[in-house]
């Protein structure tokens, strides 16, 4: 059994990652911690709660931070995921609330009360996981692996000829996470960019699983709509679900281990790159069993209800 945490902006293919976890008898979903990005970190916590209630979870949502490290704050990627966060879906106020104890806290205690075992996957900005690495001396050590989705080593860009959205939108968390030392992760637009999610793969989710998977089909009109809107005429790519697989399937990927470093300023801001001081290598993951991790979405989103 894998022990996550799940730290999101959702965010519509946030959604995807969080109801396969859901789903995904191998994981044990902790809770989930919520970072500006896609939306603000109000909405990624409001959504993220109407989430784990629709998918029926019974699991902690703790809000992050609001802001970058240095950089201003980011206007939300409204254009790529909808005015809330979910396409075309008007928000929907949850019954919950998050708990009272900030994301970078949660993780903290998390890691310490299951040290050696939590794995811990940012699908978004990584703010909350440097605040964790900053204030916790023993965070690094006490968690298992960092598998993130983020950056780009040989792929290029997709908010920058350079910098993939995540890295892009806190380059300096980026660059304090690759250089701790910690069992980090990369899921890249390397392998993102290889499997892709059509509108008939969403109409397959709505006829399995008519609740969730429906949801997941109301968001996907907008979110394919941009992605047309950019030329990516044969859908959207997996990115967050793939993350959250790589948890718990990694031999379907190939990893190349490379020290990372981040670019923080200029033209290649939030570029991810190799490294020349040996810092400790990063498991870069370049290539990927697409059509496996494919159809195991699938699967397990046809599981639901
Ligand atoms: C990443 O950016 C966000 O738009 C997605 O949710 C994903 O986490 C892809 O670059
Ligand atoms: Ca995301």
């Amino acid at each position: 059994m894998t022990k996550l945490i799940i730290d999101t902006d959702p965010g519509v293919d946030d959604a995807m990652a969080i109801f396969y976890a859901a789903a995904a008898s191998e994981i044990e979903l902790l809770g989930l911690t919520t970072i500006f990005g896609n939306v603000t970190v109000e909405m990624a916590t409001r959504n993220a709660l109407r989430l784990v209630e629709a998918a029926g979870l019974d699991i902690p949502v703790a809000a992050g931070a609001n802001t970058p490290l240095a950089l201003p704050p980011f206007k939300p990627s409204f254009h790529v995921h909808g005015d809330e966060g979910f396409g075309d879906i008007p928000a929907v106020s949850p019954n919950g609330a998050a708990i009272d104890e900030s994301a970078a806290d949660f993780l903290c205690r998390m890691a310490r009360e299951h040290k050696g075992e939590l794995v811990v996957c940012p699908i978004g900005p990584l703010t909350n996981i440097a605040l964790a690495i900053q204030q916790d001396p023993d965070f690094i050590a006490n968690v298992k692996r960092i598998v993130l989705m983020g950056g780009s080593y040989r792929e290029g860009g997709n908010i920058t000829p350079h910098a993939e959205a995540n890295i892009y939108h806190d380059p300096h968390a980026a660059e304090v996470v690759f250089a701790s030392g910690a069992a980090v992760e990369m899921v890249g637009l390397d392998v993102t960019h290889r499997i892709l999610c059509t509108a008939e793969d969403f109409t397959e989710m709505a006829a399995t699983a008519p609740t969730l998977g429906g949801m997941l089909q109301d968001m996907s009109h907008f979110y394919l709509e941009f992605y047309k809107s950019v030329g990516k005429l044969d859908g959207c790519s997996l990115h967050d679900p793939a993350a959250v697989i790589a948890c718990t399937h990694p031999e379907w990927f190939t990893a190349e281990k490379v020290g990372i470093e981040v670019s923080c300023d200029g033209d290649t801001s939030g570029a991810t790159i190799a490294s020349k001081d040996g810092r400790v290598p990063t498991a870069v993951y370049t290539a990927v069993e697409a059509q496996k991790v494919k159809s195991l979405f699938m699967e397990r989103i046809a599981q639901l209800s």
